[in-house]
């Protein structure tokens, strides 16, 4: 009966200490869905995470994915200007400054993330949303034929942030 109980007990240890294990193993290897909880746009944040088991290397990943984006407008802007010919060069300028912007601050990002500096590294994921190119076009009712991809890019960032907060070292 002894002998018994103290078996029972034993095994009742080994299943916390099992137990223990598992959560342990499941802290540290995540997957997108849980990464993308955030997300307003799973699919796109899965393609993103492009695979990463950890929050470090899925944001990563996401900013990589963003910043193509980033500098394939900032190649393009002789063609947004081309495309507006007819409104204000000021239209240009803004719109080349805002992709500017948001490829800066997926930059210094990127260095924050090296550092872990984790609050700074969100600090810049939110400046990166930047919309004043969308905000003048959309002021000017002019349907650029780069909108679409100053969407996917506003929705990349957003992904961005979305894993941002899935980081339990930042709190803000
Ligand atoms: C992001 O891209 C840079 C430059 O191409 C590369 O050095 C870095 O390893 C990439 N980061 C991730 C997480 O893929
Ligand atoms: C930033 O977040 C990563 C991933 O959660 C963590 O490993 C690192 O310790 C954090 N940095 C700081 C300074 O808390």
């Amino acid at each position: 009966m002894a002998i018994g109980k103290f078996n029972s007990f034993s095994f009742f240890l080994l299943a916390i200490v099992a137990s223990i294990f598992t959560q342990h193993a499941s802290a540290t290897s995540i997957d997108a869905s849980s990464l993308c909880k955030s997300s307003k746009d799973k699919d796109l944040c899965a393609t993103m995470v492009n695979g990463a088991t950890n929050w470090h290397d899925a944001i990563g990943n996401a900013i990589n994915a963003t910043l193509s984006v980033a500098n394939e407008l900032q190649s393009k802007s002789g063609f947004v200007a081309a495309s507006i010919a007819n409104l204000p060069p000021s239209i240009k300028e803004t719109c080349k400054e805002s992709f500017q912007t948001t490829s800066d601050m997926l930059h210094e990002g990127l260095e924050h993330l090296a550092a872990g500096d984790n609050s700074s590294l969100h600090t810049k994921l939110s400046a990166a949303l930047d919309t004043e190119c969308t905000d003048e076009l959309s002021d000017h009712g002019v349907a650029s034929p780069i909108a679409n991809m100053i969407e996917d890019l506003h929705k990349k960032v957003s992904v961005c942030l979305a894993i941002m907060i899935q980081n339990e070292n930042v709190t803000a």
